[in-house]
């Protein structure tokens, strides 16, 4: 597969597409990026990376970690996590409160931040410091040791945090968190704030198109727990949107409101495209145009 040649393709006709949309503005520190950054980059099996455009550019990572802490979870308590959060689709915005009353403290999903915090608060159990795990996975995979928390993002997401806090708290009140809401708050949000370029993440996913195998050939995840978390990206890794993205790119895929998106084919490569504008559900606008460009010319897709 000429990957290189068919990046080249997607740029030229996703052109048009840069810009549209808005960067997120409900955390302030994300409001300044350019709208008009694109990059892509695929990663095979081997670990040769293949880019365009500004693939090398280090972005805010924010909800795309949240792929890496579900996988960290998995490895270190196996299915447990499965009792303190669902895996159906939400169909609500990924911010949403609503299903959280009708539904006893248990998120719908691990993708949509109620989710998260729940497993980025199974990850403190585990670990005592969920975000410097999530960290250090992310530069071994990537193989990118510069990688960093952002300090001013961080900050502004938990100035800013209020909407959060009320989930957590909200699903404290149900005993579905285990760790002080104020400290779980402090991991979630510099989770979130990881620098990261379409590069490092498509490198660092490769265990999801791997079948749960690392770089350096160790086992993260049986095979049936990497499927599972494809099936789950598949269904909820873009929120409100999951159902369009399925029948544009039909691939597992998981946004993050930088303007990021991982996706991953399995058994082949995986991909991590990034332009800051996003739709009204909080997906890159030339993102996802770009992935469907991707399954479209190359027909690698899991349909
Ligand atoms: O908690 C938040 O709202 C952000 N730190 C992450 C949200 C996000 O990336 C959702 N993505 N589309």
């Amino acid at each position: 597969m000429d990957y290189q040649g068919v990046l080249e393709e997607i740029a030229r006709d996703v052109a048009p597409l840069i810009g549209s949309g808005e960067p997120a503005a409900y955390i302030p520190a994300l409001a300044d990026v350019d709208p008009k950054r694109f990059g892509m980059a695929v990663a095979d099996l081997d670990g040769n990376v293949y880019g365009v455009g500004d693939w090398r550019t280090p972005f805010s990572a924010q909800s795309i970690t949240k792929v890496f802490t579900l996988a960290l979870v998995l490895a270190h308590g196996g299915d447990s996590v499965w009792e303190h959060v669902g895996r159906e689709p939400s169909g609500n915005p990924f911010n949403s409160l609503v299903q959280l009353e009708y539904e006893n403290g248990i998120p719908r999903n691990p993708f949509i931040n109620a989710g998260a915090l729940v497993v980025t608060d199974r990850l403190q159990t585990w670990t005592g410091d969920a975000s410097s795990e999530l960290l250090e996975f992310l530069r071994r995979e990537s193989g990118n040791p510069e990688l960093a928390f952002n300090a001013e993002v961080a900050g502004s997401e938990s100035e800013h945090g209020d909407r959060n806090a009320a989930l957590a708290h909200f699903m404290a009140s149900y005993g579905n968190i285990a760790n002080p809401v104020p400290a779980l708050l402090d991991h979630y949000f510099w989770q979130c704030s990881i620098e990261t370029s379409c590069a490092d993440l498509a490198l660092a996913a490769r265990f999801l198109a791997r079948h749960g195998l690392l770089a350096d050939g160790s086992r993260l995840l049986t095979r049936s727990e990497a499927k599972q978390v494809n099936a789950v990206m598949l269904t909820c890794g873009t929120y409100d949107a999951a159902g369009e993205f399925a029948y544009r790119v039909g691939l597992p895929g998981k946004s993050g409101v930088g303007g990021g998106i991982v996706a991953v084919v399995p058994g082949q490569c995986t991909l991590c495209v990034w332009s800051p504008g996003l739709d009204e559900r909080g997906n890159s606008v030339a993102g996802v145009a770009a992935l469907d460009r991707f399954t479209t010319l190359t027909g690698l897709s899991v349909f």
